[in-house]
């Protein structure tokens, strides 16, 4: 799969797949993503932040989360560059998380200031801003510039488990079960296969360490999660 030439086709993939994109997630991952997403939102909410961007928010789990944990003197603001995914959002927060603002914008250009954000989160997405992503050194210092000075950056996203036969197993129902069923569950093949693919070829966690420590982050911290099938990293500007 060669690279990508810029965030046009992500962007065209992710606006076709938000009606079953929620029950994909949820077949495929056990409901695990909802569980690592709740513990990367409680990292985010230490010590109670101001204001919390959900980067990359697509449907909005991650922003309903914050939100529903945050106290009343956080606020939540989701952004995405799909359309489909912030309606998709906007629709599924109505009556729950009230306050939570969704905004259309591209991480490589964010519409915020410098320094807008003591906290930014990421949920299963990190990996489209970086992975064989030309775009991937502009989504960074975008990333650095928003946050303030001394705020974090939490990931949480698949990673490489660090045991052969985890990873074997690992990849191979990503291929098989995800990458198949996924296609056909959606009507989106295409969109799986890239998924799939980015998920088998990411970073391991000290090579995502490494990339963000490279771009300009002071420290960073990484917990796996389930023999390392996935990921949180904290990086702090
Ligand atoms: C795999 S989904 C993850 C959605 C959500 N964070 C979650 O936890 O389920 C990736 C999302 O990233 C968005 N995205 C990808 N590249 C982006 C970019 N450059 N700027 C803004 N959003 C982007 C897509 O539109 C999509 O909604």
């Amino acid at each position: 799969m060669r690279e990508q030439r810029e965030g046009r086709p992500l962007q065209r993939m992710f606006s076709e797949v938000p009606h079953r994109y929620d029950i994909i997630n949820r077949l495929f991952t056990l409901r695990l993503d909802e569980k690592w997403r709740a513990m990367a939102a409680a990292e985010c909410l230490k010590n109670e932040p101001a204001r919390v961007l959900d980067l990359c928010t697509g449907t909005g789990d991650m922003a309903i989360r914050l939100a529903a944990k945050a106290g009343t003197r956080t606020l939540i603001c989701g952004v995405d560059f799909s359309m489909p995914m912030l309606d998709a959002a906007r629709q599924k927060s109505a009556g729950t998380a009230s306050g939570t603002r969704f905004v259309l914008g591209d991480a490589a250009g964010l519409p915020f200031k410098d320094g807008s954000f003591p906290v930014i989160g990421t949920a299963f997405a990190f990996r489209n801003l970086t992975f064989r992503n030309p775009n991937r050194h502009r989504h960074l210092s975008e990333l650095l510039r928003v946050l303030m000075p001394g705020g974090k950056l939490v990931i949480v996203e698949s990673s490489q488990p660090r045991k052969r036969i985890v990873r074997f197993f690992t990849h191979l129902y990503l291929r098989a079960a995800v990458s198949f069923m996924g296609g056909l569950i959606s009507g989106k093949p295409g969109a799986y296969r890239y998924l799939v693919y980015s998920a088998v070829n990411y970073f391991k966690p000290e090579e995502l360490s490494e990339l963000l420590r490279a771009a300009g982050f002071n420290r960073v911290e990484y917990r796996p999660l389930l023999a390392g099938i996935a990921a949180i990293h904290v990086a702090y500007k």
